[in-house]
């Protein structure tokens, strides 16, 4: 197996030209397992010498080709390839996810490492339907609409979801025809750095596909959101970042594709069906210890059926299985970091002054050194108050109640977040009638976090600029270019 021999790794390392390398300057960080505190490898501290050195790379390949020049059907092959091998390697890629990020094994094999599978396998497919426009003037007139790849990508991703969001990127990155330089979060580099094997393994020619690993700020990440060979970001991490990310681009001009943060809002009106609102009310706030973008992480009750759902919801939340991130059986692992852990306690104490905190927040003794939290909800919370407006990216549910319809659309539309919300309710009138209101850029009627990967993702407001999926995502990672033909009639 292609993996295996490298989950022992004390050692991740950059991955440029088709070698794995250390950082220019030698230099390295502890990648910690947030479950135990041990220290999970070395990494590589990239800076911006090995960023010069990958784009550089990353240049090359695609100026000399052939990958740039073939055909997306040979392309999509490769990618097909890279699709098998992901599951091939499954548990074991979904292990190293585990140790690295703290989430629930049964998250990581059940839902990244499939998911990364099937980022590969999907573009694959979507990309060869891919059409171009063709408008007929006349008979000797055409104007044909061509994409072209665009050249060295820069692709720079967040712990929360590591192997699952950079496929989503590199996978229609590539099969455009571009080359590209991913730089994984500082907090989660392990399957990046394995998936680089796999890579290797599919034959993807050597500089196609590179890695840096290291830090953002003054360092690697900004490097390449710098650098003048590199024509575009693709960004998924918090909104401040998104911004400092378009500030450094501007000298340059990158296009760019942003999916920042969120402040889901999860609407329960009072003709819901609630057993099956109720379930998903808790695993939108609480999948992945709360660490999804799209976690639906305030929830507004119709007063009519406030104390039923919030009783409801205190004793489901009572019953979640903290824990062991490799145990089976676990639904709720570590938190990404110690500082991320201060952060949600910090805010928790907040909510304490503000609220009334009615079940969890406490760190599991059983696990000193690891950054264990058990899930927290508050009610008699304002929906001004900082839990309800700001993104907290951890186990934190504020229960708000509300009057009627304008109230809730009042409410939900009222951060500076425009990335998704979920509406419960049987009256299909109602449905319609406020997810038209909502301002964010996925409306979830009667379920939450279903997807189809041909529709547009993303985020309005701060939330994001662009959209991923299906043909949006081949369009950002294309120059699109207008050849007219003119011919002659004889
Ligand atoms: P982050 O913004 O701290 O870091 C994301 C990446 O950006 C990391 O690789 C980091 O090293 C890099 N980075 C940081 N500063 C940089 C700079 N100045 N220049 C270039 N690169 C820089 O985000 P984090 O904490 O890793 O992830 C959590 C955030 O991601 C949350 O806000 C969450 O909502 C958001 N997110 C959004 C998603 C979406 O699809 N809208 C999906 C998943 C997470
Ligand atoms: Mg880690």
């Amino acid at each position: 197996m292609t993996v295996s021999t490298h989950l022992q790794t004390k050692t991740i390392e950059n991955f440029i030209d088709g070698k794995f390398c250390p950082s220019s300057t030698n230099q390295t960080f502890a990648d910690i397992n947030p479950a135990n505190g041990e220290t999970i490898a070395q990494v590589a501290s990239g800076n911006s010498t090995d960023i010069d050195a990958a784009v550089s790379a990353a240049k090359h390949a695609f100026d000399k080709g052939p990958w740039s020049t073939w055909s997306i059907k040979q392309r999509a092959q490769v990618l097909r390839k890279i699709g098998d091998l992901i599951l091939e390697n499954k548990e074991l890629l979904a292990k190293a996810e585990t140790i690295d990020t703290g989430k629930p094994i049964s998250e990581s094999l059940n839902g990244d490492i499939p998911r990364a599978a099937y980022n590969f396998h999907f573009f694959a497919d979507y990309a060869n339907s891919l059409q171009e426009e063709c408008y007929t003037v006349d008979k000797n007139e055409r104007h044909i609409g061509v994409y072209e790849p665009l050249g060295v990508c820069g692709l720079i991703t967040p712990w929360n979801l590591p192997l699952y969001l950079a496929t989503w990127k590199i996978a229609p990155c590539l099969v455009m025809g571009n080359t590209c330089v991913l730089k994984p979060a500082e907090w989660t580099p392990y399957t990046a750095y394995l998936f680089a094997h796999i890579i290797k393994e599919a034959e993807l020619p050597d500089g196609v596909f590179n890695i840096v690993q290291g830090f953002g700020p003054n360092s690697a990440g900004e490097a390449l959101t710098r650098h003048a060979d590199v024509a575009s970001i693709s960004f998924t991490g918090e909104t401040s970042t998104g911004k400092a990310i378009m500030t450094a681009a501007a000298s340059t001009l990158k296009k760019l594709s942003f999916e920042l943060g969120g402040k889901g809002a999860n609407i329960i009106f009072d003709d819901a069906d609630l057993d099956e609102a109720i379930p998903v009310a808790v695993n939108a706030a609480f999948r992945n210890q709360g660490q999804i973008c799209l976690a639906g992480s305030r929830l507004f009750v119709q007063e009519k059926v406030y104390n039923k759902v919030v009783e409801a919801i205190l004793d489901k939340v009572k019953h979640i299985a903290v824990g062991d991130p490799l145990d089976p059986k676990t639904q709720m692992g570590a938190i990404i970091s110690n500082e991320q852990l201060e952060k949600i306690q910090s805010y928790i104490e907040h909510g304490k002054k503000e609220g009334k905190l009615q079940i969890g927040g406490t760190r599991l003794k059983e696990y000193p050194k690891g950054n264990f939290l058990t899930p927290a909800v508050f009610t008699d919370l304002a929906n001004s108050s900082r839990l309800c407006q700001e993104e907290i990216f951890g186990p934190v549910l504020p229960i708000v109640p509300f009057k009627d319809e304008a109230e809730v659309i009042e409410m939900t539309n009222s951060t500076k977040y425009g990335l998704s919300s979920s509406i419960w309710s049987q009256d299909i009138n109602r449905c319609h009638r406020v997810s038209q209101a909502i301002k964010t850029g996925i409306v979830w009627i009667n379920c939450w976090f279903a997807r189809d990967l041909r529709t547009p993702f993303g985020g309005q407001k701060q939330s994001g600029i662009g959209r991923e999926g299906g043909k949006h995502s081949l369009e950002f990672f294309s120059e699109q270019k207008t050849i007219c033909y003119r011919y002659k009639n004889k």
